[in-house]
C-alpha cells in the first residue's frame, strides 16, 4: 500500500458517497448500544430493504458525544454541528425516521446542533468519531488515515517525527501529563536493539470512558499514532493493554488491527518499506492497579499485576527489560494529526504549558453528560455552564470532581479558572485521565471522600503497607465521619494518616488515595466540622451523587 491507493481508496469512498442521496449515521458505541441503537440500525436497514432503495446509507458509526440523549441518529452532514440529529429514537420510530428523508425533519425526536454543546467543541482526537464507521478501514483512510504514516516512513527521518511531537508541547493523557516528546526521546536514544510501545487502555478511573470511547469510534487512529511512535522511537513490536471489560472496543480493536494488516499498513515490511510493526491486543482483569505502567508490564509479561519502584522507568529498563514507550490512549490519538499538520499546529491550540485539546467524560448532575474534546484553558465554567448545560432541576453547582480516585474537588470560586495540567494542580486537583463529575448542592462532600477511598481500598494491590493498611483506615474514619459518629481527634488523625499515605506508598495509587479527602478537607471543611456536632444539632442529611447519575 503506497500513498495512490491511499488517494484510491479516497477516491472511491468520496464517489460512493456521492452517488447517495442520503446518510443516515446511527450511533454504536457502547452508550448509545446499551439503550437500543443496535435495533435502530437494524430497523432502518429493514426500512431501506423494503422500500429497495440503494440512494439511502445506512451507517453504524461511533460516539457523537451527547450520549445522555442516546440512541443518536444523525442525517446527511458529517459535520456534527450542522448535521440533523435524532435523539431517543427507539425502533418503532425508524419507519418515520425513513420517510422523513430528504423531507420535514421528524420534530418529536429533534436533537438542537445549535447549541454551545457542539458549538464551543475543537476536535482533533474526536475528528472522525460519530462520523466514520469504525469497522471500515476505507473509511478511516477516507478520512484522510494513514497519510501521517505513510509520509513518515517514505519521506521522515525518525528524528523528525520526534521532533514534531517534541514540537508539539504534547503532555500524556493517562494521568501524569509527562511531555510525550521526552519519554520519546529517552526510548529512541536508549541502545538496546530490542524495544516496545504499550498502549495504555486500562481505564480504570470511576466515570471515566474517554479512552473506551475513542477506541469504539475510531480504532485506526490510536494504531495509527502506534506506528509513528514505533517509527520514532525504533520499536518493531508493540501491545495495547485493554481491559476485558470493553469487549466492544477489544473487538473493534482486533478487526482493525486485522484489516490494517491486510492492507500493510501494520505487520511486515509496512508502508512497502522494510519496516515491520506488529501490534497485539493483551487483555486486563479489571485491576485499578493494572493501569499503573509498572504493574500493567508485569501483567502482559504474565506476572502478577503489581507495581515495582521507579526508576528504572520503563522508557530505559521496560517489557522483558528492554527500553518500553508506554502511552495512554489518546495521548496517541493525537499523533497522526500532530505529524500530518506539524508540531506547530498542535501547539498554537490550547496554552502554552497545556497543549492541544482535552477529552472529558462529563457525568454527575449535569445537563447535557457525555463525550467532549475541548482545547486546554477553556474556563471551567464554559464547560459546565454552557457545554454541560448548567445544573438540571434548578439546583446550585457545588463544585467539580476532576482527576477520579487521583484528583479532587473544585468549588465554585474556581469556575472562572482555565483548564490546564498546572492550573488544576495549584487548585488541589489534577487532570487526571479526563473525568468530570459535577455536584450540586445536595451532594456532601464526605460522602465523596468516602466513595474515592472505598475504590481505592478496594483496588489496593496490597504490596505496600501504607496503602494496604492505610486506605482501610483511612475509609473507616471516613465512615465514621459521615455517619456522625466521630470525634475531633478522628478528623486530625485522617489528616495525619493522609500525609503519611501520600509521603510513604509505594505507587501512584497509594499516594494519591488521599487527595479527594485533602481537597474537600481544604473547601469544604465546615461539612467534616458539621457532621462533628452532635446530631440535635446539624443540618439535614445530604444526599450524595453517585456516578449512576
Ligand atoms: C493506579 C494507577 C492507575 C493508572 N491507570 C492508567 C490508565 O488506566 N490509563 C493510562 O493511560 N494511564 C494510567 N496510569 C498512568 C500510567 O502509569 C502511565 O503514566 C501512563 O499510561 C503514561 O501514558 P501518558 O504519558 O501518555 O499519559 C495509572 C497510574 C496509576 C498510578
Ligand atoms: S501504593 Fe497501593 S497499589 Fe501501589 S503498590 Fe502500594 S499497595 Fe499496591
Ligand atoms: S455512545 Fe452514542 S453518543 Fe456517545
Amino acid at each position: 500500500m503506497n500513498l495512490e491507493d491511499l488517494a484510491d481508496i479516497t477516491e472511491a469512498v468520496a464517489a460512493a458517497a456521492e452517488s447517495r442521496r442520503h446518510c443516515v449515521r446511527v450511533c454504536m458505541a457502547a452508550s448509545c448500544q446499551s439503550c437500543g441503537s443496535g435495533e435502530v440500525l437494524e430497523g432502518l436497514q429493514t426500512q431501506a430493504k423494503q422500500n429497495a432503495d440503494d440512494g439511502v446509507c445506512i451507517k453504524p458509526v461511533g460516539c457523537m458525544g451527547l450520549c445522555s440523549a442516546g440512541p443518536l441518529v444523525s442525517v446527511d452532514s458529517d459535520q456534527p454541528a450542522t448535521a440533523l440529529l435524532y435523539q431517543d429514537v427507539t425502533v418503532d420510530d425508524t419507519e418515520d425516521l425513513y420517510h422523513s428523508l430528504g423531507d420535514q425533519p421528524v420534530e418529536r425526536l429533534r436533537c438542537r446542533t445549535d447549541v454551545p454543546f457542539f458549538a464551543r467543541q475543537q476536535k482533533v482526537v474526536l475528528e472522525n468519531s460519530g462520523i466514520i464507521d469504525p469497522e471500515q478501514i476505507d473509511d478511516y483512510i477516507a478520512a484522510g488515515g494513514y497519510r501521517s504514516l505513510m509520509r513518515a516512513v517514505t519521506e521522515m527521518s525518525r528524528e523528525e517525527v520526534l521532533r514534531e511531537v517534541k514540537e508539539s508541547g504534547l503532555r500524556g493523557r493517562g494521568g501524569g501529563g509527562y511531555p510525550a516528546g521526552l519519554k520519546w526521546a529517552t526510548v529512541a536514544m536508549a541502545p538496546e536493539p530490542h524495544k516496545y510501545v504499550i498502549c495504555n487502555a486500562d481505564e480504570g478511573d470511576p466515570g471515566a470512558f474517554m479512552d473506551r470511547a475513542v477506541l469504539e469510534s475510531d480504532p485506526h487512529r490510536v494504531l495509527e499514532g502506534m506506528a509513528l511512535a514505533g517509527y520514532a522511537v525504533g520499536a518493531e513490536h508493540a501491545y495495547i493493554y485493554i481491559r476485558a471489560e470493553y469487549p466492544l472496543a477489544v473487538e473493534r480493536l482486533k478487526t482493525a488491527i486485522k484489516q490494517a494488516t491486510k492492507k500493510g499498513l501494520l505487520g511486515r515490511r509496512i508502508c512497502e518499506t522494510a519496516l515491520s510493526f506488529e501490534v497485539e491486543v493483551r487483555l486486563g482483569a479489571g485491576a485499578f492497579v493494572c493501569g499503573e505502567e509498572t504493574a500493567l508490564m508485569a501483567s502482559i509479561e504474565g506476572r502478577r499485576g503489581q507495581p515495582r519502584p521507579r526508576p528504572p522507568y520503563p522508557a530505559e529498563e521496560g517489557l522483558w527489560k528492554c527500553p518500553t514507550l508506554i502511552n495512554n490512549v489518546e495521548t496517541l490519538a493525537n499523533i497522526p494529526a500532530i505529524v500530518g499538520k506539524g508540531g506547530a499546529w498542535f501547539k498554537s491550540i490550547g496554552t502554552e504549558n497545556s497543549t492541544g485539546t482535552k477529552v472529558f467524560a462529563l457525568a454527575g448532575r449535569i445537563a447535557n453528560s457525555g463525550l467532549i474534546e475541548v482545547p486546554m484553558g477553556i474556563p471551567l465554567r464554559e464547560i459546565v455552564h454552557e457545554i454541560g448545560g448548567g445544573i438540571p432541576d434548578g439546583r446550585r453547582f457545588k463544585a467539580v470532581q476532576t482527576g477520579g480516585p487521583s484528583g479532587g474537588c473544585l468549588p465554585e470560586q474556581f469556575l472562572d479558572m482555565p483548564v490546564e495540567y498546572d492550573t488544576l494542580r495549584s487548585a488541589g486537583s489534577i487532570m487526571g485521565s479526563g473525568g468530570m463529575i459535577v455536584m450540586d448542592e445536595t451532594s456532601s462532600m464526605v460522602d465523596v471522600a468516602r466513595y474515592f477511598m472505598e475504590f481505592c481500598m478496594d483496588e489496593s494491590c496490597g504490596k505496600c503497607v501504607p496503602c494496604r493498611a492505610g486506605t482501610v483506615q483511612l475509609y473507616g474514619l471516613l465512615d465514621k465521619i459521615a455517619d456522625g459518629e466521630a470525634t475531633p481527634s478522628d478528623l486530625e488523625l485522617l489528616e495525619e494518616l493522609c500525609d503519611v499515605v501520600q509521603a510513604t506508598s509505594l505507587c501512584g495509587l497509594g499516594q494519591t488515595a488521599p487527595n479527594p479527602v485533602l481537597s474537600t478537607l481544604r473547601y469544604f471543611r465546615h461539612e467534616y466540622e458539621e457532621k462533628l456536632r452532635p446530631e440535635s444539632e446539624r443540618m439535614p442529611r445530604m444526599q450524595i451523587v453517585t456516578l449512576d447519575d
